[in-house]
């Protein structure tokens, strides 16, 4: 195991996801408050790539911005398809710091390793609903 510092604890606002590089990880980190607590997951949505830092939490849930799709942020489990769960990483929070494992993803699913995927184009987000 080898956790690296992810960000400063008071840069991500809580109850929301906040998008972060590390070398070529894309990740998003989440501030949950029902317990206080963070996570650390792939940013992109398997889906799409939607930038999942931008959805919507409820609880330890975040909703996919583009097409709605949910995964719980502390597991990485897509509970409507688990073929899409995505990576969440062990996180410890040290002097104010997230710190993650991102050589130890949790792959809860059948899933499996999420391809790598293009990053986030809002400028064209595809229509619809995929359910
Ligand atoms: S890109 Fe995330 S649900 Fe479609």
């Amino acid at each position: 195991m080898a956790f690296v510092r992810i960000i400063a604890a008071a840069a991500c606002p809580p109850n929301r996801g906040t998008y972060v590089e590390v070398g070529d990880q894309q990740l998003a980190v989440f501030h949950l408050t029902d317990p206080q607590r963070f996570a650390v997951t792939d940013a992109l949505c398997p889906h799409a790539g939607g930038d999942l830092a931008g959805g919507e939490v409820t609880g330890s849930m975040v909703a996919c911005p583009w097409h709605h799709w949910e995964f719980e942020v502390t597991t990485g489990v897509c509970p409507r398809n688990h073929a899409a769960n995505i990576a969440s990483f062990p996180v410890e929070l040290r002097d104010g710091f997230v710190y993650a494992d991102l050589d130890s993803p949790f792959k809860t699913g059948p899933g499996g390793q999420t391809p790598p995927l293009p990053r986030p184009n809002h400028d064209d987000p595809a229509a619809g609903d995929c359910w």
